[in-house]
């Protein structure tokens, strides 16, 4: 090959954009809002799986039989208890710390205590630990009790009995385990993609769960969840909302919870949040007004932009309509993700190249160092 051909390199666009970097068979988002796992609908799930049943289709390719899942969750559930030594370094961490953030160190830490595992073990382990972490570490910060998981509960009652204490009501799970499942998997998103590139090395898979969170965390894309309800507690009343996007957008700031990489029209996972957000507020008897000033929100950045909510937007008022702590939403998207991760693992691992694009250049050149003095 010719020196010229050998420096020649294609440029993406800016932040990858419409660029495909791999190939992947676990789930797929496309612009006129569908969204599929392993073939299946977001819908077809959502009205029919268990968050576990999804979980094992993420991971594995294909929806479990009882022997399987009847394994799978037991598998799980014998998994979710976190050692000792984790929650002790959570107590050493400042008791204003954000909660993702003790969630990061807590996974990270978790890769210290479980080395010694074969990789399935490891992935398991890391899978069921995080919800666990994801509540007790929230409580260690709010100086209450530690509580282990009841391995009678499922795993969207776990985490909310974790984050409560109280054993929740089964249609108060149903819907929680609906945002689990639209929270677990999204083809090459930012944290995705960043597991990916830390696979690609051949890091152990808590170095990848550590970086997913860290690429997470940002309100780009799984802060935004917290960041939308805060909007949503500021602007209050749905007769504000159009003064609120008009002034937003004036002052050419983004309205959180709206927009999105790749879907266009619609966020399917939003649309059917919109719903059981509706139906939670009915069945709990409270004041719609959450809902109106969502819809009127949604339809005002609608009118004026034509950029749609996305589903943190709408995943927001559904937990706070459960009464789950804000500063959790992060990391129970978190606790869901991490499946999703595990999956991209692997499945980069099982055809790896390492991941190492290039850069252009345009900084200076030529220059010639000179001692400090004469700087
Ligand atoms: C998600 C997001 C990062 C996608 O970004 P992207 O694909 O890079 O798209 P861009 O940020 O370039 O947006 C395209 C245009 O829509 C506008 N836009 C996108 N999201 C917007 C929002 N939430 N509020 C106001 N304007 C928005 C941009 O300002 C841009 O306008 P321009 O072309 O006039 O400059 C972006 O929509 C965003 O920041 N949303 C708010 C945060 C959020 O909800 N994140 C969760 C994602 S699931």
């Amino acid at each position: 090959m010719l020196m010229a051909e050998l420096s020649e390199q294609i440029r993406a666009p800016k932040g990858l954009s419409g660029v495909s970097v791999t190939e992947t068979k676990i789930a797929k988002s496309e612009v006129d809002g569908s969204l599929i796992y392993r073939g299946y609908t977001i819908e077809d799930l959502a009205e029919n799986a268990s968050f576990e049943e999804t979980a094992y289709l993420v991971l594995y390719g294909e929806l479990p039989n009882r022997t399987q899942l009847t394994r799978f969750n037991s598998e799980l559930r014998s998994r979710m208890k976190v050692d000792s030594s984790v929650y002790e370094i959570i107590r050493d961490l400042p008791k204003d710390a954000h909660p993702i953030d003790v969630l990061r160190t807590a996974a990270s830490s978790l890769g210290s205590t479980d080395v010694k595992r074969a990789p399935h073990e490891q992935e398991l382990s890391v899978a069921a630990k995080m919800a666990t972490l994801v509540a007790n570490s929230y409580r260690i910060e709010t100086g209450k009790n530690l509580i282990e998981p009841d391995s009678r509960l499922t795993f969207a009652e776990n985490l909310l009995y974790m984050i409560s204490g109280k054993k929740p009501e089964e249609s108060d799970a149903w819907t929680f385990e609906r945002e689990l499942i639209f929270y677990m998997e999204h083809d090459l998103n930012a944290s995705s993609f960043t597991v990916r590139v830390v696979a690609s090395t051949l890091a152990d898979i808590y170095s990848a769960v550590t970086a997913g969170l860290a690429a997470l965390k940002g309100p780009l894309h799984g802060g935004a969840n917290e960041g939308a309800m805060q909007m949503l507690l500021e602007v209050k009343n749905p007769d504000a909302a159009a003064g609120y996007v008009a002034d937003a957008l004036a002052g050419g700031k983004k309205i959180v919870g709206f927009g999105h990489r790749i879907y266009k029209q619609f966020d399917p996972r939003a649309r059917l949040s919109k719903q059981y957000l509706k139906q939670l507020l009915a069945e709990k008897k409270m004041d719609d007004r959450l809902f109106r000033l969502c819809d009127a929100l949604e339809r005002e950045m609608w009118e004026r932009k034509k950029i749609p909510a996305n589903l943190d937007f709408y995943a927001a008022p559904v937990f706070f309509t459960l009464e789950i702590p804000i500063p959790l939403y992060t990391p129970i998207f978190a606790a869901s993700r991490v499946f999703g991760w595990i999956a991209h693992y692997n499945e980069q691992v099982l055809d790896n190249k390492l991941i190492r694009p290039e850069a252009t250049y345009v900084g200076p050149k030529d220059l010639k160092y000179r001692p400090v003095a004469e700087r």
